[in-house]
């Protein structure tokens, strides 16, 4: 866990190059760039560039939606890590729309994960359970599993300061966001996964986020939950006046916060 609290907006499958220039402007006038909020913004792949040269890296840096484990080679429409470096600080990896729709199983995360951490790009790991495993009481296994199976082979430097994002399959895109106390309970469930494999130091050090049907009704709900770090903001986040207000929230609580803690 770090002071600061850390805002991605996924904005998924959706606007051309040019309409995300347009949005980032509008944000770029919306959105304050405060010391203990860091914004990022995932577009589509085609307009990391653009967006790359117009963006203050102070106030919005960029993030991957997905990647390519393997560095060049005859992968027809992968984007690798490799080319990714430089453009982008973090990469989501796993997000359950790859896991469901594109069949991406924790052996293909794993090698993402790795191939990010290897081009310099901070993972952003997303776990979280269906509905039906969630009925099934299994979310604490399939948490476990996925961050097991998504971090093998990688070390305890290595997942120093790389960011897992808690997103219930079910939340995402539903209106049917978690209640704070899951979201606090999961996200216990994945620092003491990382102690078991890495250590308690490495386990503080990891930025742990909630994603699935974020706004800014709900947001402060979860930037006051323990153990969570920052928001992972999927349909939201294409709406600035959204977008820009639980960027305030996460600078509000995190100085009434800083206060609190001067005065005892
Ligand atoms: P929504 O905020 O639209 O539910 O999407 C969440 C998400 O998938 C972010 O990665």
């Amino acid at each position: 866990m770090s002071g600061k609290k850390l805002i991605v907006g996924n904005w998924k499958m959706n606007l051309t190059v040019q309409g995300a220039s347009l949005y980032v402007h509008k944000l770029e006038k919306k959105i304050k760039t405060h010391r203990d909020v860091e914004v990022v913004l995932a577009p589509g792949m085609l307009a990391l560039q653009s967006l790359g040269l117009q963006v203050n890296r102070r106030q919005f840096k960029l993030a991957a939606q997905n990647l390519y484990w393997k560095d060049e080679g005859a992968y027809t429409g992968e984007v690798s890590a490799y080319q990714l470096n430089g453009l982008v600080e973090y990469a989501i990896i796993g997000h359950s729309e790859r896991r469901h729709i594109f069949h991406e199983h924790d052996k293909d995360t794993r090698g993402k994960v790795q191939a990010a951490i290897r081009h310099d790009i901070t993972p952003i790991l997303c776990v979280g359970e269906t509905a039906h495993e969630k009925a099934a009481h299994e979310t604490h296994a399939v948490l476990h599993d996925q961050i097991v199976g998504g971090l093998a082979n990688i070390t305890a430097d290595e997942v120093n300061g790389m960011v897992i994002a808690y997103e219930p399959v079910w939340a995402i895109g539903t209106g049917n966001n978690a209640t704070p106390v899951d979201v606090e309970k999961a996200a216990q469930t994945i620092r003491d996964q990382i102690a078991h494999l890495y250590g308690a130091k490495v386990s503080k050090s990891v930025r742990v986020l909630y994603g699935g049907s974020v706004s800014s009704h709900n947001a402060a709900s979860y930037l006051t939950t323990p153990g969570i770090d920052g928001l992972l903001v999927g349909g939201a986040s294409l709406n600035a006046e959204e977008f820009s207000v639980m960027v305030e929230l996460a600078h509000t609580f995190n100085e009434t916060k800083n206060l609190a803690r001067k005065a005892a």
